[in-house]
């Protein structure tokens, strides 16, 4: 059984719908909590095996503000975490010119920090799903061999 840890960065609710979906199929196999306003101690927890990263996009491809204490403190403590585990779902909508681009910084940013993708950053467009939850559930049943 891993420990994973969902952070969720969500402006107006549908990355949170989508985190809750996922959070639902993990924690049948998983311990999993879920956080929207997460410390850098969280993700430094030795415990931790997988961060799960929910991250909407808003402005010009930025990161939700709710998530931005958090966002802007691990670029300023920089806590190098090889140990770590990590895959990140990004919520956007591809008639902006910056698609994703919250969870893209998300994921560059775990990169940077030495923490070890599992999977390849899956993207939700809210042209295509109105309503996330069933994609991000889908995502979830997808996602859930490859953790070990
Ligand atoms: C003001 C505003 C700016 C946005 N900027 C972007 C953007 O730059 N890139 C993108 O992919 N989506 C952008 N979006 C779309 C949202 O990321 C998308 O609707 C997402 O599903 C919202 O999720 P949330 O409710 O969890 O915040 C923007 C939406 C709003 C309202």
């Amino acid at each position: 059984m891993a420990n994973i840890l969902i952070v969720v960065g969500s402006v107006t609710g549908k990355a949170l719908s989508a985190a809750q979906a996922i959070e639902q199929v993990l924690a049948q196999h998983h311990q999993v909590s879920l956080s929207t306003s997460p410390s850098v101690a969280d993700v430094q927890n030795p415990s931790l095996d997988i961060l799960l990263a929910v991250v909407s996009t808003t402005g010009q491809g930025e990161v939700p503000s709710p998530l931005m204490p958090w966002f802007s403190e691990m670029q300023d403590l920089f806590p190098l975490l090889p140990a770590l585990k990590f895959a990140v779902v990004g919520l956007g909508d591809s008639s902006y010119a910056n698609f994703c681009g919250g969870s893209e910084q998300v994921e560059n940013l775990l990169l940077e920090l030495q923490a070890r993708p599992i999977c390849d950053r899956f993207k939700i467009d809210a042209l295509e799903y109105y309503n996330p939850v069933d994609v991000a559930q889908a995502w979830a049943l997808e996602f859930l061999p490859l953790i070990s």
